[in-house]
């Protein structure tokens, strides 16, 4: 869709736990409004990828500083849909369980939020941008015009899981129970809820969307129609 003449570009936060809808609804709302769309967990789990390529998850453990090793020539871009992490395009591997497991660990840290905040402010520095993730609306972002929080009950997120791991994979090799899925995300949930730097928390000024018992275009549109009132009241 094409950015109508006088309205203003604007930033929109969309924060939430795991599962919850985040980049499914902001891809979608950055195409209808002409925007890009930066999915910041996928940055996450791109340091994370690197930490496990160069076998450094347990140095990190008992050194968290030196992960400033790991990620001060990290370049991430994205192209579309596609992920690339200096140079090499790792957007099927960083959706791989082992990175699942271990990024909450990876985002607790402190050097990789500060780098990662800085790369996405410029990301965001022209405005015109949908950006998912934990603290977009509290931290990144917390000037964005438009902040939402999505939430879902922990079941059916698990379900909506499965059901993205079964379409990866239809033969059904290597899926895991339902139950142990939940039990994952509603770990990481706490994790990411509980770490010091940067928690997943909903800013004051976030709509709150629970999303349970929504369709995909039901919460698009919710989200998509708040955008352009905004768009207009920015002019
Ligand atoms: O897709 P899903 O909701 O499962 O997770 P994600 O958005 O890919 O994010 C993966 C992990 O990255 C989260 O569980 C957080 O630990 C971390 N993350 C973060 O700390 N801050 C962000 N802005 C985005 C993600």
């Amino acid at each position: 869709m094409k950015q109508e003449k006088g309205t203003k570009r604007i930033i929109i936060a969309i924060d939430g736990p795991a599962a919850s809808g985040k980049s499914t609804t902001a891809r979608r709302v950055a195409q209808q409004l002409g925007y890009i769309y930066i999915d910041t967990g996928a940055m996450y789990r791109s340091v994370t990828l690197k930490v496990l390529q160069l076998g450094l998850l347990d140095h990190l453990r008992r050194s968290p500083e030196s992960v400033s090793d790991v990620i001060k020539d990290i370049s991430i871009r994205f192209e579309g849909d596609r992920v690339f992490l200096n140079d090499s395009d790792v957007t099927a591997e960083i959706r791989d369980n082992r990175v699942s497991r271990e990024v909450s660990f990876i985002s607790s840290l402190k050097h990789v939020r500060d780098r990662l905040r800085e790369m996405q402010q410029e990301f965001g520095r022209q405005r015109g941008v949908v950006m998912d993730g934990r603290d977009i609306g509290t931290v990144v972002f917390p000037d964005a015009e438009l902040k939402i929080f999505l939430v879902a009950d922990s079941r059916e997120r698990a379900k909506r899981r499965y059901a993205e791991l079964i379409a990866k994979c239809p033969d059904g090799g290597e899926l895991p129970d339902l139950d142990v899925l939940e039990d994952e995300i509603i770990k990481r949930d706490r994790a990411d809820a509980e770490r010091e730097h940067a928690p997943l928390t909903k800013h004051v000024d976030a709509f709150e969307i629970d999303t349970s018992d929504l369709t995909i275009d039901r919460q698009v549109d919710i989200v998509y129609n708040l955008a352009l009132d905004l768009q207009k009241d920015c002019r």
